[in-house]
């Protein structure tokens, strides 16, 4: 696994956008052979999209041929509710670029028929070619797309109640309500992230310390469903100095010295990406 330390989420926010857009570039990704791309909702990206955003209109990258699956959404509100992941990903990424509307898949929570939407989810993505790069966040728990602790590590997209910890961080998107807060979610499975060639999460802020400690430094467990990144052979975090807070300190200045010539966002635009 690498971990990126950046000082802060601005920083952060800049690497992985430029990350993400120099994968794209490489991949040169035609209608034919898209560059697919896996995304998550949450504060943990905004300022990634935002910077992508960014990208777009200077005219460095090009989501034409990109084509992206979501992780997760709310099960129980309508697709147009101001907190749905389909109102989100439009409103902070998607109607601010030049992908297809087409090219943008998202799990439908209000579907008729829940498991045939999940099973028709792991499809989809199997027919593009897989998902080549998968951008996550986590949860004060540890929870990556809405495998709360507990969850499988060989699990595939289903549906999920979401647990009491969830519910409490997610109210901040529900006028601080906890009760309006959804119960339940689709999700994809952390199998299902563990199939995309490569896995980057965002990670920022001291309320996800312990989960960063928990995903680098202890063991691969389900109550910690992120510490499955361990056995993927591209994982990568990137976080910023916040979210270190309880790592060892041998454990920090292990990261900063191998990744030393890494660190700089704007480098990442001409990198061959270090794998
Ligand atoms: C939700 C989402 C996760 C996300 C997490 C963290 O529970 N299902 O995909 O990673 O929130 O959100 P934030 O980035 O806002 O802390």
């Amino acid at each position: 696994m690498r971990l990126i330390i950046q000082d802060n989420h601005d920083q952060t926010s800049k690497w992985v956008a430029n990350y993400i857009a120099r994968k794209i570039n490489l991949a040169a990704p035609t209608s034919k052979k898209p560059f697919v791309l896996g995304l998550p909702t949450g504060s943990s990206p905004l300022g990634t999209y935002q910077e992508l955003i960014k990208l777009v209109h200077d005219g460095v990258v090009s989501f034409r041929n990109v084509v992206t699956f979501n992780m997760d959404e709310y099960v129980g509100i309508p697709k147009e509710h101001p907190q749905s992941y389909h109102t989100f990903m439009w409103a902070n990424l998607f109607k601010h670029i030049d992908i297809r509307p087409e090219n943008v898949n998202i799990l439908n929570g209000n579907a008729p028929d829940i498991k045939a939407e999940c099973q028709a989810y792991e499809d989809k993505m199997k027919a593009v070619g897989g998902i080549d790069l998968f951008l996550g966040g986590i949860g004060p728990d540890g929870h990556l797309a809405f495998n709360e602790p507990g969850s499988s590590l060989a699990s595939r997209t289903r549906d999920k109640e979401l647990n009491y910890d969830t519910k409490i961080a997610n109210s901040r998107f529900f006028d601080n309500d906890v009760s309006k807060v959804p119960e339940s979610s689709l999700t994809v499975g952390i199998a299902t992230v563990m199939d995309a060639k490569e896995v980057l999460i965002i990670v920022n802020g001291y309320n996800k310390a312990r989960a960063l400690q928990h995903a680098v430094e202890e063991g691969v467990n389900h109550m910690w469903t992120i510490s499955a990144l361990q056995l993927h052979p591209r994982g990568m975090i990137v976080c910023d100095e916040p979210a270190t807070y309880e790592l060892r300190v041998g454990t920090y200045k292990h990261f900063k010295d191998i990744e030393r010539n890494n660190l700089d966002p704007d480098s990442m635009l001409n990198s061959d990406l270090v794998w």
